[in-house]
């Protein structure tokens, strides 16, 4: 029995000398010392000796137990140290990784631009439903269903039963227009930014879908002077306070008069390049004053209030802004594009 022990102890000692990690520690802790393990199966054998050999093999036995212990607990606190030294070996003052960040895109960028300009001036924000009906988008704003200006704006119709020709993707954001001065009274300062959809042919300066930012003020003695102050003041502060901005005649049904903005071409100064085509002017939006049958048509008097609104579009602003020569390259997400503007 006491060879038994012995030679138990032995195997054991040096089957400790393997375990590296806690897991085989453990493992080596259920074989031999636990108590299923193989110390206690031997011991087990104790009842069956005779009387006057038990009292020396329970006391080797014993003393092997101890043994088997107090290596384990070295073995298991030297395990324990190399973690630490591990744990403590990472150097806690090192700056962290950057992981990858997300950017704003462009038309994005240049939209709340657009937005905080025009908040500046005293205009909220407001949106409206990309679905929209024909009234809103078309007959409210002085467009009747047989007007020539609907040739402008080709048109994505939603096949909706029984509702044919009614239901629509906006063409413009102008229905903004309609919807706001129904629901509240003046005096009105909004603008609404928003996508707008046309079906036509896509080349580098069409899109299907684009933006639009609409703005409409409305109130008791708005003219023309105020169109001009507001739209100068807003493309002095997106294209420079040294830029001379050009008003000319224009039409748009929902307004009268209606013009066309430009500005002096901030590329070469005006004499003429690619950027404004050689003109030395460059368009940047449409606008006019409310139309008096509009006004009407949301029960306003035409003679008590007067507003003027205004359209424009934040692509073509990117583009001249950013130098970017195809407005096809908003939409196709090609990262190596995007993040250039990150
Ligand atoms: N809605 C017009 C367009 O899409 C732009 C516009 C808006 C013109 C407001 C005048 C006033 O072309």
């Amino acid at each position: 029995m006491i060879d038994r022990v012995c030679d138990l102890e032995r195997e054991a000692l040096e089957a400790l000398g393997e375990a590296g990690d806690e897991r085989s520690l453990e493992e080596w802790r259920l074989r031999y010392l636990a108590r299923s393990g193989r110390l206690s199966m031997l011991l087990r054998g104790l009842g069956d000796l005779p009387d006057a050999d038990r009292p020396a093999a329970g006391k080797e036995a014993n003393r092997v137990k101890l043994a088997l212990e107090s290596a384990h607990a070295a073995v298991s606190r030297r395990i324990e140290t190399a973690r630490l030294e591990v744990a403590t070996s990472i150097d806690v003052t090192l700056p962290g990784r950057r992981g990858p960040r997300g950017g704003l895109h462009p038309v994005t960028r240049i939209v709340r631009e657009i937005v905080a300009v025009f908040g500046q001036l005293g205009f909220r924000v407001s949106e409206g439903p990309e679905v929209e009906f024909d009234s809103y988008n078309f007959e409210r704003l002085n467009i009747p269903p047989d007007h020539p200006a609907r040739d402008m704006h080709d048109t994505y119709w939603l096949d909706i039963p029984g509702r044919s020709g009614q239901i629509l993707l906006r063409t413009h954001t102008s229905p903004n227009q309609i919807r706001i001065m129904e629901r509240q009274r003046p005096p009105i300062r909004v603008v609404v930014p928003g996508k707008v959809y046309r079906y036509e042919a896509v080349d580098a300066t069409h899109e299907t879908m684009f933006f639009q930012v609409e703005g409409l003020a409305v109130d008791r003695g708005i003219t023309m002077a105020d169109l001009k102050g507001t739209l100068a003041t807003f493309a002095r502060a997106m294209f420079g306070s040294e830029r001379r901005v050009m008003f000319y005649s224009a039409y748009f049904p929902f307004v009268e008069p209606g013009v066309e903005v430009a500005i002096d071409c901030f590329s070469c100064g005006g004499s003429g390049c690619r950027t404004c085509k050689g003109t030395g002017w460059i368009e940047i939006m449409g606008a006019g004053m409310v139309h008096p049958h509009v006004l009407r048509g949301v029960g306003y008097d035409p003679d008590e209030y007067t507003g003027f609104a205004f359209g424009l579009g934040p692509e073509r602003v990117a583009m001249l802004r950013y130098g970017i020569p195809d407005i096809r390259l908003f939409y196709s997400n090609d990262l190596r594009f995007l993040r250039q503007f990150h």
